[in-house]
């Protein structure tokens, strides 16, 4: 059986997350000319959209990753969070951009900008490939880049995981209700 025959339907396709990758790239090939930023991505889940997004993008830049372990339950972020990997680069002075394949409650990011923030970087702001705008939590979020708005549902694939498997399909879709529910 193959991994795809558990979504139930395609929100992105291949072609339209490449496109849209491409131009959020050149757009932050524009706004940050000059200024070699630093892209710092948390592990997994933004590793497909750090691969693409760096790739696209013109100008020189840097790449860094923190790895976080979250309390909280399989599905639900509760917004405590611990560092288990740090950067390995300064970030003192630096224009950093936090790179995220989904913001959902904010939480996440909320504790990640905080602690880059009293590190003193030039600026700092969140580019995300996925917006799950409905169930934010933070509203205060310097989202400077917005890949797509996603509904509140289950959705995988493109790095977005379901108890770690669906990471490598190369489109974004929803799980089926029946495939969450089996391993509830
Ligand atoms: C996902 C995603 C964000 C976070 C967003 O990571 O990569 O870091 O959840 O949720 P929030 O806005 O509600 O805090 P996850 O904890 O699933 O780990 P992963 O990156 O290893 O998949």
């Amino acid at each position: 059986m193959a991994l795809a025959d558990d979504i139930a339907r395609v929100l992105f396709t291949e072609a339209q997350i490449q496109d849209r990758i491409r131009a959020m790239a050149a757009q932050i090939s524009r706004d940050y000319a000059a200024t070699a930023p630093l892209l710092v991505s948390v592990l997994k889940g933004a590793l497909y959209f750090m691969a693409d997004l760096s790739r696209a993008i013109t100008i020189p830049i840097t790449i860094d990753f923190m790895a976080i372990t979250s309390y909280g339950d399989e599905t639900a972020s509760t917004g405590a969070v611990r560092l288990i990997k740090d950067l390995d680069e300064k970030i003192t002075g630096r224009h950093v951009l936090l790179v995220e394949d989904i913001i959902d409650t904010g939480l996440t990011a909320d504790y990640l900008l905080r602690t880059l923030r009293a590190r003193d970087p030039a600026s700092l702001n969140i580019c995300t490939l996925l917006d799950k705008a409905a169930r934010r939590i933070v509203d205060t979020l310097p989202i400077q880049y917005r890949g797509f708005e996603v509904p509140d549902e289950f959705v995988v694939g493109y790095g977005l995981d379901h108890r770690q498997l669906y990471r490598n399909l190369p489109f974004i879709g929803v799980l089926k209700p029946e495939v969450v529910s089996a391993s509830r």
